[in-house]
């Protein structure tokens, strides 16, 4: 059968991939970022995934204000990079899974999760900036991936329980795929940041190292914060913090973790970024 071995969750910046892209990683502004993500590299080529479950939100780039879907799954079976306005990023395109990403979808959606199925998306930077933190700069992409896209842009967001429990929900879809594949899931998106208002540029360190602990030991809590309170705490975009629910709900409840880190600044955002094995795995 699938499994969900490990999880792990990131910022995806898009000044970080304007950055990669560039060649400016090692420039004294970026390095300490990139510098964070070493051990990570070194890490998934060792852990080699056949699929990641990337979940990311689409910023108006594909969803516009004409249809806008809380949860969505990709089915398809590729995925090229969105231009996002200056051209797509010259990264690979994303090969699909659309056999596990159908079955998820099928299994999610009769466990009373409203699932809007997509057959064709091109991906922005909250998937392909991921990607590049973890993968570098390769020909292809070394793995399957199946995007879940949540909305996070416009009011109301999914609560961060109701993703937690998505999580558990698509873990148990994974389990029930008969096939021997090893699946990573993904949060991205956080940690605090506030793009626009008076409040822009707010950064709250002390509320994004707790959230990271408390992702990490104490997820059953942290599940029931009301919007409210990372609206207030990390900004108005500090909402992307509820995809990393939907990632820990898929672990098991006591994960070894293998690596932490955090970074302030990297554009408007703090960079978070975390590392879990399930125990039994
Ligand atoms: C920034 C961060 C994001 O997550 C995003 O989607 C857009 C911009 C930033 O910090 O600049
Ligand atoms: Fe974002």
């Amino acid at each position: 059968m699938a499994r969900i071995t490990a999880g792990l969750s990131t910022s995806h910046v898009p000044a970080i991939g304007v950055a990669v892209d560039l060649g400016k990683t090692q420039e004294d502004y970026w390095k300490p970022v990139f510098d964070g993500f070493e051990f990570s590299k070194k890490w998934i080529a060792e852990a080699n995934p056949d699929v990641v479950i990337l979940v990311f939100n689409d910023h108006a780039t594909v969803f516009g204000c004409d249809f806008i879907p809380t949860f969505a799954i990709g089915c398809a079976d590729e995925y090229a990079p969105a231009d996002e306005g200056w051209g797509p990023r010259p990264v690979p395109v994303v090969k699909g899974h659309p056999e596990l990403a159908s079955h998820i979808a099928q299994s999610v959606i009769q466990d009373d999760f409203d699932l809007t199925i997509v057959n064709r998306m091109d991906v922005d930077h909250g998937l392909t900036v991921p990607m590049s933190l973890m993968f570098g700069q390769p020909e292809a992409w070394p793995c399957r991936v199946i995007p879940v896209a949540v909305n996070v842009v416009q009011y109301p967001p999914p609560s961060g329980q109701r993703c937690y429990n998505l999580g558990k929900a698509i873990r148990k879809a994974v389990e029930l795929f008969d096939e021997d594949l090893s699946v990573q899931i993904w949060g991205t998106g956080g940690m605090s940041h506030q793009l626009q208002g008076p409040r822009a540029g707010l950064i709250n360190q002390d509320f994004d190292r707790d959230f990271l602990e408390r992702l990490v030991n104490d997820p059953v809590e942290l599940a029931k914060m009301p919007h409210i309170d990372y609206v207030r705490e990390a900004g108005s975009e500090g909402i992307e913090l509820v995809m990393w629910l939907i990632m820990r709900g898929a672990l098991n409840k006591d994960v070894v973790e293998r690596h932490r880190f955090y970074h302030v600044p990297a554009s408007n955002t703090a960079v978070g970024h975390l590392i879990l094995e399930n125990k039994d795995s």
